[in-house]
């Protein structure tokens, strides 16, 4: 479990509204060399993984729910972007990082320790 208080932010934007979201709220950003998802609802912007932990559906592919829920082209489950809690039942958890928006950018917060796929619940 990564320690919370170990935390390394890493700047994805100046702005938010550089990320470059597509029509499905959807946008791709390179973090330390990999390719992470960051999906914005109700104002709120949220980081998860590139590729779906069913069978590696590409979430930048998918879309964004009227409940906040992400859905993978592939399979079509769907993961609460609050916590990556799979919301149809086939328990799985999609990776999620930390965001918050600063007066001077968008960061991501990933666990200093072990790198980029420390990774948060
Ligand atoms: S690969 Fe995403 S639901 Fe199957």
């Amino acid at each position: 479990m990564p320690d919370p208080t170990n935390i390394e932010w890493i700047k994805i934007a100046d702005h938010v509204n550089e990320i470059g979201f597509a029509s499905n709220r959807i946008g791709v950003v390179k973090v330390k060399g990999k390719q992470i998802c960051v999906g914005k609802f109700n104002e709120q912007v949220f980081a998860f993984a590139y590729k779906c932990p069913h069978a590696g559906g590409i979430m930048a592919d998918g879309f964004i729910d009227a409940l906040g829920n992400v859905m993978c082209p592939l399979h079509r489950y769907k993961f609460d972007l609050k916590n990556g809690r799979n919301v149809t039942g086939e328990g799985y958890y999609l990776k999620r990082w930390p965001v918050k928006q600063e007066a001077d950018g968008v960061y991501v917060g990933m666990d200093a320790a072990s790198g980029f796929w420390g990774l948060f619940k």
